[in-house]
């Protein structure tokens, strides 16, 4: 697939959204380490973040392919973790958005929309089990079958800042 072809199923673009071209090339390629199964086939179904599939307590299971899984020893000690993962079915090319509900358009580096030139999402969840090449977490919010692009040990030391801010995502009311 080139670099602009459109994605499967992608949903098209929205009055106010803007889109570019993308490079002609891409400059780096990566692995696919293994896939995610959630319950969610659609994207209406999917919790729209973290936090909303942890307070679900929805239990997905990530699958690392059988060559990766002498890269998993030590993971089991771990209660959370930080799993990235390729949201396959979004747009690459939009530099503005229009999520559902906003007024106004929202510049692509400033959301967390799967829509985005690389198309890496993250979650930090909490590990459940580990079977084999299979572990069972809570906090995933991506639909089945999403590839798996690499799973870290989270250090609430290193990783927590808890009076981060980000006004413009501030709730209202
Ligand atoms: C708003 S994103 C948040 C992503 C991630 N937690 C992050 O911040 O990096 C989550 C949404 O992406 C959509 N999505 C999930 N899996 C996808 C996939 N494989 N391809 C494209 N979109 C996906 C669903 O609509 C889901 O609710």
């Amino acid at each position: 697939m080139t670099a602009n072809a459109a994605q499967p199923n992608e949903p098209g673009i929205r009055p106010g959204e803007v889109s570019v071209t993308l490079p002609a090339q891409y400059d780096a390629s990566l692995y696919f380490i293994g896939r995610i199964r959630t319950p969610w086939k659609e994207r209406k179904d999917c919790p729209k973040n973290a936090r909303a599939s942890r307070e679900s307590g929805v239990v997905c299971t990530i699958e690392v392919d059988p060559r990766w899984g002498q890269a998993l020893p030590g993971v089991e000690t771990c209660s959370h973790l930080i799993v990235l993962y390729w949201m396959d079915r979004a747009r690459r090319d939009l530099v503005v958005q229009m999520p559902t509900r906003a007024e106004a358009g929202r510049s692509t580096f400033s959301v967390r929309s799967p829509v985005r030139p690389n198309p890496i999402a993250l979650s930090v969840v909490e590990l459940r089990k580990v079977e084999g090449n299979r572990l069972e977490v809570v906090g995933l919010d991506c639909l089945d079958g999403t590839p798996l692009l690499d799973i870290k040990p989270y250090f609430a030391t290193t990783d927590a800042i808890p009076d981060a801010r980000a006004v413009s995502h501030a709730r209202k009311g």
